[in-house]
């Protein structure tokens, strides 16, 4: 297994691997490999980006996507997106991909780490068991 940031060239596999994991249940998104592949485009091309991608045997089996913002008191990072293709979850991989991520992440330098997910998902409890709690300020707002 590998670790390294993600390359532009890893995008069209990165893709098919976004698009199996949210166009099934419980997300059910209407991805393209067009919309997906200018949706990571974009994550790649933040400000202050930050990517890992997992493969093995050359191959790309996920990735994790994030940026940094300033803030008054330093560094906040937000996880924009992870993901592991569905044949290969279940193996410790997203795991493995996350832990690797946020300790290359410099953490000395971010105060805290934030992402969304859907509540009272089997991803909820994935986070979980990586430290990550449910705010106790905010909140999402949405409109409509
Ligand atoms: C969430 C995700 C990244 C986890 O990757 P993975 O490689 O399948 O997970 P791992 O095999 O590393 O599992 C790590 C731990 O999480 C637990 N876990 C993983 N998937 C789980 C699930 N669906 N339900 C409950 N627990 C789960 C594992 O049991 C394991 O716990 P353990 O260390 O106590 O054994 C992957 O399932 C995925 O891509 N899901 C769809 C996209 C998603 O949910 N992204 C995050 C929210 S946007």
């Amino acid at each position: 297994m590998e670790f390294r940031p993600v390359s532009p060239t890893d995008l069209p596999r990165l893709a098919e691997a976004f698009i199996a994991t949210f166009s099934a249940e419980p997300w059910s998104e209407a991805w393209t490999m067009d919309s997906a592949l200018a949706c990571l485009a974009d994550l790649l091309a933040l400000p202050r980006a930050a990517h890992l991608t997992v493969l093995d045997e050359g191959v790309c089996l996920g990735a994790i996507f994030g940026f940094d913002h300033v803030k008054d008191h330093g560094l906040t990072h937000e996880i924009r997106e992870l993901f592991i293709h569905p044949q290969a979850r279940g193996q410790g991989i997203g795991q493995a991909l996350m832990v690797r991520y946020l300790t290359e992440r410099h953490l000395s330098d971010v105060n805290n780490v934030y992402l969304l997910t859907a509540r009272d998902t089997p991803s909820e409890e994935f986070y979980g068991r990586l430290g990550f709690r449910r705010a106790r300020q905010q909140v999402v707002l949405v409109r409509p």
